[in-house]
């Protein structure tokens, strides 16, 4: 895709989504990937520490060694549900890891820029903070792209951190399954399946004080 091609940032902002079942199956090519992490990399972050690294996954047998332990942490979810929450939770799918062909890991370093960061000293957790920027400047990058991305979650820290021999100071933020898509969808999957609506925006603006309404400009 050209650069006059590219979305513009509040196109890619309303159409980004978090992808599960929409991935074509092919492998996004590596020039597109470079572009997308070199996006990611130009994330702010405290003390310009840049505390983020991409583990890309692309090997089968990783790939299904991981999506079976997802597979173990979703049922434990599923069996941890009331009946009725279990019922809407059941057709939702919650990753696509084989299918995108490629995770890219996301870990965080609390270590990178040494013990003087500048800004973290108050608020240590500005550290993940910037990772976290990092996923997604990725994340509507790839949407520009026309490339879906999935976050999952559904994992135990230690396990993937072994699966990935990741060293002591580095632990990993987020499991993206990233891949070409059929099409984004409009609404998020989650609230498709009445598992959760989003909420407007007038409810999380709050004016001088949190949940001060009569304070809020006539
Ligand atoms: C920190 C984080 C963790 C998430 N973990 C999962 C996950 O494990 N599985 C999943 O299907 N979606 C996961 N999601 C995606 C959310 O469900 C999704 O962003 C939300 O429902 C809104 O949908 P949208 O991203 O399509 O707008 C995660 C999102 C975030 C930000």
């Amino acid at each position: 895709m050209s650069e006059s091609e590219c979305l513009s940032v509040y196109d890619a902002i309303r159409l980004r989504r978090d992808v599960r079942a929409e991935f074509t199956g092919e492998v996004v090519d590596d020039s597109t990937l470079l572009r997308i992490l070199e996006a990611a990399h130009r994330a702010p972050s405290v003390g310009n520490s840049m505390p983020w690294d991409f583990v890309m996954v692309r090997n089968p047998d990783t790939l299904g060694r991981f999506a079976d332990h997802v597979a173990e942490k979703r049922r434990e979810f599923q069996e941890s549900l009331p009946d009725d929450r279990a019922e809407t939770f059941n057709p939702i799918k919650i990753e696509g890891i084989v299918e995108s062909g490629t995770g890219i890991v996301v870990t965080h370093s609390q270590s990178r820029g040494g013990t003087h960061v500048l800004g973290r000293a108050t608020v240590p957790e500005t550290g993940i903070y910037s990772t976290i920027l990092a996923i997604q400047n990725l994340w509507l990058a790839a949407t520009a792209e026309g490339v879906g991305v999935g976050w999952v979650s559904f994992y135990d820290t230690p396990f993937l951190t072994e699966l990935l021999d990741l060293p002591a100071d580095v632990r990993p933020v987020a499991w993206l399954c990233v891949g070409p898509v059929r099409e984004f969808q409009t609404v998020p999957d989650l609230e498709r399946f009445g598992w959760r609506n989003r909420r407007p925006l007038d409810a999380a603006i709050h004016w001088e004080r949190f949940g001060s309404p009569e304070l809020a400009p006539e």
